[in-house]
């Protein structure tokens, strides 16, 4: 009777042992777009990817549309180890004091996709990840959306027509100079408060890649789009470093491989996503989209060049130009 008991509470020993040892390592993956663009739908893709490759060791758990955390918290909560990877987009990073990556938001910086992806994929892309060392953030991968393109409740065909229009941007120096560079009133806010702002007139307008303009509405509340295609919008997915270098080496290395195949398909993906997009809010016909003459997308690069000169200091006369060599 003795010995038996002893069998049963060995038993149960081992289980609950085997029950520990299985408790899966979580990954908390925030982010603020909806699942249906292109970032959410590869923050999907490598949660999929990293509970196959690590044969459910590896739980992540993907948080979109800031339902967790706004822009800076999240970043915030990162780096106190609340959430371990996130994917902001690089006019983000600033207050995280890595203003280098504001190079990206410079107007007309990547005259392509391609030259986009000779930065991001090349030495300059890796240096820039590795700056975010020292801040307890390692940088996994660059992930891509699109050219931005312009929406208020009036017609923007010339530089002019932005004066004194309250324009949301997000927290770049850089593209606080853009907007002011064009005459108009910049002002930062949350991307979950944008849909709101536009809609009670807290701001007049706004640029986006379409996939977010259509997938938060944005182009209910916008009488206007100029498809003005001046600047990029990106992501560098980024991990608590402290957490990252904790995990087993194996996990990670199959994490990575995750990552890797999540950013093959997130970079497959993004063009289509916004031409969809692009269609919806045509098809929506609720915004008058708007194509600009050369003389006017000549007037805007006028408008806007300048910025470079004027954002030296901010990101680095060095960066600006390996940039212009490795986009020729
Ligand atoms: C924005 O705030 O406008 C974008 O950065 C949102 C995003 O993550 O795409």
């Amino acid at each position: 009777m003795q010995f038996k008991s002893l069998v049963v509470a060995l038993a149960t020993a081992v289980t609950m042992t085997g029950a520990f040892a299985q408790a899966p390592i979580v990954i908390k993956f925030s982010h603020v777009v909806a699942t249906d663009t292109p970032k959410g739908q590869a923050a999907e893709r490598f949660k999929m990817l990293a509970e196959k490759a690590t044969g459910g060791k590896v739980k992540v758990e993907v948080y979109p549309n800031s339902q967790l955390y706004k822009d800076k918290e999240e970043l915030e909560a990162l780096q106190l180890g609340a959430v371990q990877m996130l994917a902001p987009s690089l006019a983000k990073f600033g207050p995280l004091g890595a203003k280098e990556f504001e190079v990206f938001d410079l107007p007309y910086i990547f005259p392509t996709k391609q030259a986009l992806y000779n930065v991001t994929e090349g030495p300059i892309g890796k240096s820039l990840l590795q700056k975010l060392e020292p801040k307890g953030i390692t940088g996994l991968a660059f992930w891509d959306n699109g050219f931005k393109i312009m929406s208020a409740n009036k017609p923007m065909h010339m530089p002019a027509d932005f004066k004194g229009m309250k324009m949301r941007i997000q927290s770049s120096k850089v593209l606080e100079a853009q907007m002011r560079a064009l005459g108009a009133n910049p002002q930062v806010l949350a991307f979950s408060e944008v849909y709101q702002a536009l809609q009670t007139g807290v701001v007049d307008g706004t640029e986006n890649p379409p996939s977010n303009m259509y997938t938060q509405k944005m182009h209910e509340v916008q009488k206007h789009v100029t498809m003005s295609n001046h600047g990029y919008l990106g992501y560098a997915v980024i991990v608590n470093k402290k957490f990252w270098d904790g995990l087993p080496a194996d996990i990670r290395g199959q994490l990575e491989k995750a990552m890797a195949d999540a950013t093959t398909f997130e970079k497959a993906i993004a063009q289509r996503d916004n031409d969809l997009a692009m269609d919806a809010i045509k098809k929506a016909g609720k915004t008058t989209i708007y194509n600009l003459t050369p003389a006017e997308q000549a007037a805007w690069r006028t408008a806007l060049l300048p910025v470079h000169k004027e954002m030296e200091g901010r990101i680095g006369k060095d960066l600006i130009t390996a940039i212009g060599k490795a986009t020729k």
